[in-house]
């Protein structure tokens, strides 16, 4: 029997098409599936990844809170025109302690991962309050309120805890001491011992963000978050590193 022959027997039998098909397609599916459940981890560690102090959390839940996701993203993918424009591209272990992450599929604005440290929290707080004022043909709406509005708080050791449970490393002393650390970034005079809580969060900008020192307000959460983000990472050697280490496996 030829090859061509063999092919017409199968081509011309539904069932034994159908099993020759099925095998096909589990071998191929084993094959790429199988080699995952050996890794411990697809996520390369990198230097400087820690997860995000109670005042930037609290930013955090405010940018979610208010939609700022439906147009922003939080991460730079790796072609020329998106690292010239937003630098680095975005490293997995970058958002690895996102919960939810923030990726975003759709950019209305700017990517924001790297946004930390581009402007001032002046630059920040206006354009909040009045993004036209800054960038006069912004269709951003405006968020003026958060500057009124004192921080609702609440127990932030238990978003710790909850967090901790989905696998954020917060040490017993982060779930301890997040109140006081919350109030301790926001106005480095209060109470604490700024020197721990830097220790224990590394690059912590501590200060305060919106203007006004006699409280603590969404806005201040929410700068506070928008100044950390892509800062922690010291990106150049770590995609350097990434880089040396693929070369290593080739
Ligand atoms: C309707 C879409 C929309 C929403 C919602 C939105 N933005 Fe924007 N954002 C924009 C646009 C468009 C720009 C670019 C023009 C400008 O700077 O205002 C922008 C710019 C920015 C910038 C400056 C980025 C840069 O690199 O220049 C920041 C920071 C920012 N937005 C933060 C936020 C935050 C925080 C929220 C939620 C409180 C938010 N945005 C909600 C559309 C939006």
């Amino acid at each position: 029997m030829t090859m061509t022959e063999r092919h017409k027997k199968l081509e011309r039998n539904i069932t034994l098409l159908a099993v020759c098909t099925l095998i096909t397609v589990a071998i191929g599916g084993l094959v790429q599936i199988t080699p995952l459940f050996y890794l411990d981890n697809t996520i390369e560690k990198v230097d400087g990844m820690r997860p995000y102090t109670p005042l930037e959390q609290a930013g955090r839940d405010i940018y979610i809170r208010e939609g700022c996701y439906v147009c922003h993203s939080q991460m730079i993918r790796p072609f020329r025109d998106e690292v010239e424009r937003y630098g680095a591209y975005s490293l997995a272990a970058e958002s690895m302690y996102d919960h939810p992450f923030q990726w975003g599929s759709k950019r209305t604005g700017p990517d924001l991962a790297r946004v930390g440290g581009r402007y001032s929290d002046e630059w920040h707080v206006q354009h909040l309050i009045n993004p036209q004022a800054v960038v006069p043909e912004s269709v951003m709406p405006q968020y003026g309120f958060l500057a009124g509005t004192e921080l609702a708080v609440g127990d932030p050791s238990a978003t710790l805890t909850a967090l901790s449970r989905v696998g954020v490393p917060y040490s017993q002393e982060d779930i301890d001491n997040a109140l006081m650390d919350l109030f301790l970034q926001a106005d480095p005079d209060a109470e604490g011992d700024l020197e721990d809580f830097q220790r224990r969060y590394p690059k912590a900008q501590v200060r305060d963000y919106d203007g006004d020192p006699s409280r603590i307000t969404e806005m201040d959460a929410l700068v506070a978050y928008l100044q950390m983000l892509g800062t922690l990472v010291d990106v150049d050697s770590a995609a350097a590193q990434q880089e040396l280490a693929q070369e290593k496996g080739r």
